[in-house]
């Protein structure tokens, strides 16, 4: 069966189209097309996201990313259309805050034949409210116009799904998610999110701890502003950590706290790490180069020290077979070595999985993935009235 997925959670507007075969226990997703746009060219100016903006951006790419995803999967036939009076209102009163984007979802789908498709995707939550609204609004527009199905999705599922897949080793356009031992563990660094969930039956979530205030992803992008490192901060920080660390002879002077590492919970704090960073530039306002590759190897040695060590509690206290660790900061080359060599040594018979390589920021494919599943349960929005949840967790479970 085919899937569209929609994905507009943050500042990537993404769309895919994935062929889906199998079911829970072994599953192919054939990459049929696979777009995204990202602002962050955009945001860089605000240093961050910008919610209006990048409500703004969505809604004026939605319609030209869709099109060009049906290109890219040779789904798009040129042929007019007949819309029914009271699709086509109820279409209208979907997207009335959008009266652009109205105009040009209207104009496609009367000049384009209805593509074969069996279900349209959507991330529905978390993320940052009116930018979720954008999505959720034209996933709605078009099961209405196309009469199929809507699956709404958690974006965190989807970074963890996408976390449990693995490129074919044959075919590089087939993603595969099989042999998933459960319960798994899933570690999840975003932007947005820091979370430990266990899976302890598929599809169905506990949550073990979260950040209490700033979220990893967010703490790299702050201390890189701290640094004068344009947004978003993950990669510039860790650019410069891996060249302090090619020189292991130079001692590194700057020594930053681990906050909550000694708790017996597994909550996370990351915004006095981010201080301690601040204070730090504040006491020595010129730093070397060498220095400033040093602050930042500190401040990544820090939060890996954290992550693993309430990961690791969390192995040992629940039996799980496999950890799974997504979201942007799981491409972190420093964070995914430690876990890689440490998880080796201490936990052999952990099954260790991150995203494919170019799969770890935010992604329609990783909807796709998590729809399918929610798909196969049958879980389907009623038309016209599936609401954005900013908050939405995990273990809220089925939509
Ligand atoms: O999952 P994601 O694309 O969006 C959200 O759902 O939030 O995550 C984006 C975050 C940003 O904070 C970005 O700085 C961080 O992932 N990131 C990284 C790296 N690449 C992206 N953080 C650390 N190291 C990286 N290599
Ligand atoms: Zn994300």
């Amino acid at each position: 069966m085919k899937i569209l997925s929609i994905e507009t959670s943050c500042d990537e507007t993404a769309i895919a189209i994935l062929d889906c075969q199998g079911d829970e226990q072994s599953a192919t997703f054939d990459v049929l097309s696979h777009a995204l746009l990202s602002q962050i060219e955009i945001h860089r100016e605000y240093g961050g996201v910008f919610p209006a903006v990048a409500k703004r951006e969505h809604a004026k790419n939605l319609v030209p990313l869709l099109q060009s995803s049906l290109e890219e999967a040779e789904m798009l036939r040129e042929d007019a259309q007949n819309l029914p009076d009271e699709v086509r209102t109820q279409i209208g009163i979907l997207l009335e805050r959008e009266s652009d984007m109205a105009d040009a979802f209207l104009s496609f789908i009367t000049e384009t034949e209805r593509p074969d498709i069996d279900a349209i995707a959507v991330t529905y939550g978390p993320g940052l409210a009116p930018a979720l609204w954008v999505g959720v609004n034209f996933a709605q527009a078009l099961s209405l116009a196309w009469n199929i199905p809507l699956v709404p999705v958690n974006h965190m599922e989807g970074h963890l799904m996408v976390a449990l897949a693995k490129r074919d080793s044959v075919n590089e356009g087939r993603l595969v998610i099989e042999d998933v031992a459960l319960p798994v563990l899933a570690l999840l660094i975003s932007g947005g999110h820091t979370e430990i969930d266990l899976m302890d039956e598929w599809l169905s979530y506990k949550l073990l701890g979260e950040t209490r205030d700033d979220a990893v992803g967010e703490a790299f992008d702050k201390v890189a502003r701290m640094m004068d490192l344009p947004y978003p901060g993950g990669p510039e920080i860790s650019r410069l950590a891996e060249k302090s660390r090619q020189d292991p002879e130079e001692m590194n002077t700057f020594i930053l706290p681990r906050p909550m590492i000694d708790r017996p919970d597994f909550d996370f704090s990351f915004s006095g790490l981010k201080t301690a960073v601040l204070y730090t530039l504040k006491d020595r306002p010129d730093l070397s180069e060498q220095e400033r590759e040093q602050l930042a190897q500190a401040f990544e040695d820090a939060v890996s020290d954290v992550l693993i060590s309430k990961v690791f509690r969390a192995l040992e206290e629940t039996q799980a077979q496999t950890l799974a660790i997504g979201g942007g900061v799981s491409a972190n080359i420093h964070i995914r070595n430690r876990f890689e060599k440490e998880i080796e040594e201490r936990f052999p018979y952990i099954d260790l999985r991150f995203p494919p390589t170019g799969l770890t920021g935010d992604n329609g494919i990783m909807i796709g993935l998590a729809g399918f599943y929610r798909f196969l349960r049958g879980e389907f929005a009623e038309k016209g009235t599936l609401a954005a949840d900013g908050n939405l967790s995990l273990s809220k479970g089925a939509y």
